[in-house]
C-alpha cells in the first residue's frame, strides 16, 4: 500500500507494535517440551487482548493463528499438538495480524539451547541480511537493491538465500503492493522505491541448497534437502529518508 493518510500511519505504527510484543512474548516462552499448538495459543491470546485480528487464518484460511515451522521447515508451519519443541531446534514464528483493517507482518528464528556454533552463525547472518536489506530502503532507490543486498550478506556468511520465499508489499492486506519483491538480486526488477510504501521484508537464509518444497498438509514449506532455515521480517515504510520500522520495539 501508498499512505495517503496519516490516521492509516498511525494504525499502523499501532499494529507494528502489536505484532513485535507477541512475536517477542512468544519467542521468550519458547522452550522444550511446548508444543507448537500451545506457542499458538498464546499468540492468538496476545492478539486478541490487543483488540488486534490474526491474519493467517482470516486471510488465508490458514489453520493457526500464527505460524510456526521448525526448521528445516522453513515457512507457514500449522501450530500442532503433535509438534512437540526439541532442545537444539531453530523455531520460527511469524505474527502477522490487522487492526481496523491496517496489517502488519513480522517474523523471527530462534534457537533452543543448546546451539551449535553452525545454528549460532545462520540466525546472526539471517538477522544482519535482514538489516542490511532494510538499510537500502529508501524512496528513489531501486527495489532490487533490497534483495541484492540480502543475498551478499546471506553469500559472505556462506549461505544461500531461499528463491521460492519472497518479501512483500503489506498494509490493506498481508500481499499488498508493489507485490513480491525478491530477497535476491534481480536486474530486471526495474521498479524504484516511493514514498509511502509499506513493506514487509522477508530474506530466508539456509545452509543448503535453498530448494524447497510442500509439505503434504500443503501448507508447511520444508527445505528439499532438511537443510537448516532461518528468517526474520520486519514491516518498514518507505521514505525519503531513513525507513521506518514499524515491527521494532
Ligand atoms: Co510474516
Ligand atoms: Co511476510
Amino acid at each position: 500500500m501508498t499512505f495517503t493518510d496519516p490516521a492509516e500511519l498511525e494504525t499502523l505504527m499501532k499494529i507494528g507494535r502489536i505484532v513485535a510484543q507477541t512475536l517477542q512474548t512468544m519467542s521468550e516462552a519458547v522452550r522444550p517440551g511446548m508444543t507448537t499448538l500451545e506457542l499458538d495459543e498464546l499468540g492468538l491470546r496476545l492478539l486478541r487482548e490487543s483488540g488486534a485480528i490474526a491474519a493467517p487464518p482470516t486471510v488465508y484460511g490458514f489453520p493457526g493463528a500464527t505460524c510456526i515451522s521448525i526448521s528445516p521447515v522453513a515457512a507457514h508451519g500449522i501450530p500442532d499438538k503433535g509438534s512437540v519443541i526439541q532442545p537444539g531446534d531453530i523455531v520460527n514464528i511469524d505474527v502477522s495480524a490487522s487492526l481496523d483493517g491496517i496489517f502488519a507482518d513480522n517474523g523471527g528464528s530462534f534457537a533452543v539451547p543448546p546451539v551449535s556454533p553452525q545454528t549460532q552463525k545462520l540466525l546472526t547472518t539471517a538477522r544482519a541480511a535482514l538489516d542490511q536489506a532494510v538499510a537500502e530502503v529508501r524512496a528513489g532507490r531501486p527495489i532490487n537493491n533490497i534483495g541484492r543486498a540480502a543475498e551478499k550478506q546471506a553469500r559472505r556468511g556462506g549461505f544461500r538465500i531461499v528463491k521460492a520465499l519472497a518479501s512483500h508489499g503489506v498494509g490493506h492486506t498481508l500481499h499488498d503492493d508493489p507485490g513480491t519483491i525478491f530477497n535476491f538480486y534481480r536486474s530486471s526488477d526495474r521498479r524504484i522505491m516511493q514514498a509511502g510504501w509499506v513493506l514487509a521484508i522477508e530474506p530466508f537464509l539456509t545452509s543448503g541448497s535453498g530448494t524447497i518444497y510442500e509439505e503434504d498438509d500443503q501448507w508447511g514449506l520444508t527445505t528439499a534437502d532438511h537443510q537448516p532455515v532461518a528468517q526474520f521480517e520486519h514491516t518498514v515504510v518507505v521514505t525519503d529518508g531513513e525507513p521506518l520500522v514499524v515491527t521494532r520495539l
